[in-house]
């Protein structure tokens, strides 16, 4: 899969791992960056960067109508970035009912679904189309610290494996991005080393062009990952710890 001359859509791209996303296929040389935004006037800043090749979208992933209107107007897109995401800081038994654990579900497994489905067909028009979506160490190993968020990132990873299945005939390879921590606004109350956004987009795009099918983008998703491989229990013992008093945490 080329980065070079793709059509790019990246959900959530006005700001952290999204904006680093844009930026790098930028550089990279792809020919038209879409950039999904709630608000429009928050990636007004992209579009000043590189007017000819950057389009802000309104793009609310939960919206079936923004995500309809999208697939409308974004008919040549090669190269879909599911990106957004959401994790409302809640655990799973003392949140005071089920809104949070719905409202990540929402975003982070039914949208990029939604996304998948919309663009399925705008993806089949490529000879060679592609499908990111942006998950976490948290999908591949359960974090009790980070309630609802985990829960819909292991199910978000299920439907990128499925979908890749579906996908196969029309040549449009998914890949699973496997993101530890990342100094982004999401993990503004993590303690200790967060990755640069920019890492994360540069392994990103590296993944997608190689056509893999899963790949720990940073230091953080590959130690998870060896961790629980190498003792399942003591991996879930430690994480034991995210639930250490009422602070919510994804760090080590
Ligand atoms: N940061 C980490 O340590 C980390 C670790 C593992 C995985 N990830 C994953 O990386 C992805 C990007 O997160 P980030 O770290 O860059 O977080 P972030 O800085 O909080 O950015 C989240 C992005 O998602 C957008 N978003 C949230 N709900 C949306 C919706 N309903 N429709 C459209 N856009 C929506 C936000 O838009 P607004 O600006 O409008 O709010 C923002 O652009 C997420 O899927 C996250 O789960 C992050």
């Amino acid at each position: 899969m080329k980065i070079k001359d793709c059509v790019a859509l990246v959900t959530g791209g006005n700001r952290g791992i999204g904006e680093a996303f844009v930026r790098a296929l930028l550089e990279r040389g792809a020919r038209r960056v879409y950039v999904g935004s709630r608000e429009i006037a928050n990636a007004e800043h992209l579009v000043r960067e590189a007017p000819d090749r950057v389009t802000a979208i309104r793009l609310d992933v939960t919206n079936p109508d923004h995500v309809a209107q999208a697939a409308e107007d974004c008919g040549d897109v090669s190269l879909l970035i599911n990106n957004a995401g959401a994790f409302c800081m809640q655990t799973l038994l003392r949140a005071p009912d089920l809104s949070s654990a719905r409202q990540e579900m929402e975003i982070n497994y039914f949208a990029p679904l939604a996304m998948c489905r919309a663009f399925a067909p705008i993806l089949a028009r490529h000879e060679e189309s592609a499908i990111a979506n942006v998950l976490s160490a948290g999908g591949i190993v359960a974090v009790p610290g980070m309630g609802g968020y985990s829960p819909s990132k292991f199910a978000a990873r299920a439907m990128t494996t499925c979908v890749r299945a579906e996908l196969a005939p029309q040549n449009t390879h998914v890949t699973a991005l496997i993101v530890g921590s990342v100094d982004t606004r999401m993990a503004s109350h993590v303690e200790g080393f967060k990755e640069a956004p920019s890492t994360i987009a540069k392994v990103g795009l590296k993944a997608i062009e190689r056509r893999a099918d899963e790949v720990d983008t940073d230091y953080m998703a590959l130690d998870v990952r060896a961790s629980s491989a190498r003792d399942p229990k003591a991996q879930e013992m430690m994480l034991r710890r995210s639930l250490s008093g009422d602070r919510v945490s994804t760090g080590r």
